[in-house]
């Protein structure tokens, strides 16, 4: 057992460790993809709305209980709620965690190659019937797909390995705001390209029409992924954060920089989307087959200045890849350091060659496997579906139910406000959210997914 824990080391380092949980692949590749599958400008609606009023309140919850206990997800909840059968939640999201980490390592693999091939001036002046062919071509085949998948879990590890304070705390706090910078000037070029209005107007249009049950219950979805709720990653995080820090503020920033995040990332694709004359529901290669485009059109006038575009591009995507991909290891990690003999080191490795194993399934899914097709989709897809639609939701709907309804008015408060010093005006509202809002939200949504209305 090991009881020395480790804490961030200030208000900003949590932030931006939540931050860099958030904001990832979910921002630049899903996003995207997923409001281009259900109509763009009305999904995005739905998608705020859930972000601030669904997913927010559940970021509270596992802010109060990781906090509160100060331990994994498992620990948390022997220590909050002894000889319950809460411990299964706390085990499920022990889990769940890792299952999503194997098919994200399989996307962050694909930025790999990507940047690779920024490196190798490889977007500069070809074709753009050849470059949205070699998307499909890629990941389709069968190692070099998996050797880049073995590249980003091997990286993940690394980062974990050294730690909270000078593995995590210090990549977030170096490649964050550098990310910003970078896809703002990104979508700022995307939309001056001819034709890009299209584009834009796809995201500030709504359509109404487009929006079905379906289309309502991905963009909770995507909040959820987006935000890294419902499998404890944000608990885990909040287990770290010292007790002066004001957990509504890391949340309310953390919301706001994810959301900003992925509308700047819509923006960044979006019109070069229509530029490029794609469909915007071509599913998740749509980032892979569209950025180079544009990468493309910019060599044709400066060469040099579109290579190094195309190499910081797939570079932000890589670091927002494994600013999200060490918090979801780190659930894992942290359970293996604190419920058994483990020290961090083997924990990490162990964690790391768990997501490996799994994720080859999920890379090998696009090709030697497609043929196994469950619910119309590959493993991969499948899996997706799974944690972001079904199991994400549902843990989400468990912590709120666990911090509005089993754990004691007056503990929630105290945790939430620092002892009544804090955020105290705001507690009300807050816990009306926790309380009734999201878990009525949810089960809502999930009756209309299991009717498929
Ligand atoms: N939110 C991250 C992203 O958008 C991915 C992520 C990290 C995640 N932790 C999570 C997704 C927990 C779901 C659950 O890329």
């Amino acid at each position: 057992m090991n009881t020395q824990r480790e804490n961030f080391g200030s208000k900003l380092a949590v932030i931006l460790a939540m931050a860099g949980s958030a904001v990832g692949l979910g921002n630049i590749w899903r996003f995207p993809y997923i409001a281009g599958e259900n109509g763009g400008a009305a999904f995005i609606i739905v998608y705020a709305l859930a972000s601030f009023f669904l997913a927010l309140p559940i970021f509270y919850a596992e802010s109060i209980i990781g906090r509160r206990s100060r331990a994994n997800t498992f620990g948390a909840m022997k220590t909050l709620a002894p000889g319950t059968p809460w411990k299964w939640l706390g085990l499920i999201t022990v889990l769940t965690p890792l299952l999503i980490l194997s098919y994200y390592s399989v996307v962050g693999g694909w930025s790999i190659e990507y940047f690779f091939k920024a490196l190798a001036f490889d977007f500069t002046g070809a074709p753009p019937d050849k470059i949205s062919s070699f998307f499909g071509g890629f990941i389709s085949s069968t190692w070099e797909p998996l050797i880049m998948h073995t590249l980003f879990v091997g990286a993940t590890t690394v980062i974990v390995f050294m730690g909270v304070k000078n593995g995590i705390e210090r990549f977030s706090k170096i490649t964050m705001p550098a990310l910003f910078v970078l896809i703002v000037a990104i979508a700022i070029y995307g939309c001056t390209l001819p034709g890009a209005g299209k584009g834009v107007s796809y995201l500030l249009k709504p359509d109404f029409s487009k929006l079905s049950g379906s289309a309502v219950a991905s963009a909770i979805g995507q909040a959820f992924f987006s935000l890294s709720l419902g499998v404890g990653t944000i608990l885990v995080y909040a287990s770290y954060m010292r007790k002066e820090e004001s957990i509504f503020s890391a949340g309310a920033y953390t919301t706001i920089a994810d959301f900003l995040f992925a509308i700047i990332a819509g923006f960044a694709i979006m019109p070069a989307v229509f530029a490029a004359g794609i469909e915007p529901g071509a599913g998740p290669g749509l980032v892979f087959e569209t950025l180079p485009f544009i990468f493309n059109q910019m060599g044709a006038a400066v060469p040099w200045l579109s290579a190094t575009v195309a190499i910081l591009f797939f570079l932000t995507i890589l670091v927002a890849a494994l600013t999200s991909s060490i918090s979801l290891m780190e659930v894992g990690v942290s359970y293996l350091m604190e419920n058994t003999r483990l020290g961090r080191k083997m924990a990490t490795v162990l964690t790391g060659v768990f997501v490996w194993m799994i994720g080859i399934v999920c890379s090998l899914s696009f090709g030697p496997m497609s043929g196994i097709v469950i619910g119309g989709e590959n493993i991969f897809g499948a899996l997706d579906k799974l944690c972001s639609n079904w199991l994400m939701p549902f843990g989400g709907l468990l912590f709120t139910i666990f911090v509005g309804w089993k754990m004691s008015r007056a503990d929630v408060r105290d945790e939430f406000t620092n002892g009544g010093t804090r955020s105290r005006g705001l507690f009300k509202l807050v816990y009306f959210l926790i309380r009734y809002v999201a878990p009525v939200g949810i089960i809502v949504v999930f009756i209309t997914a299991i009717l498929g209305l």
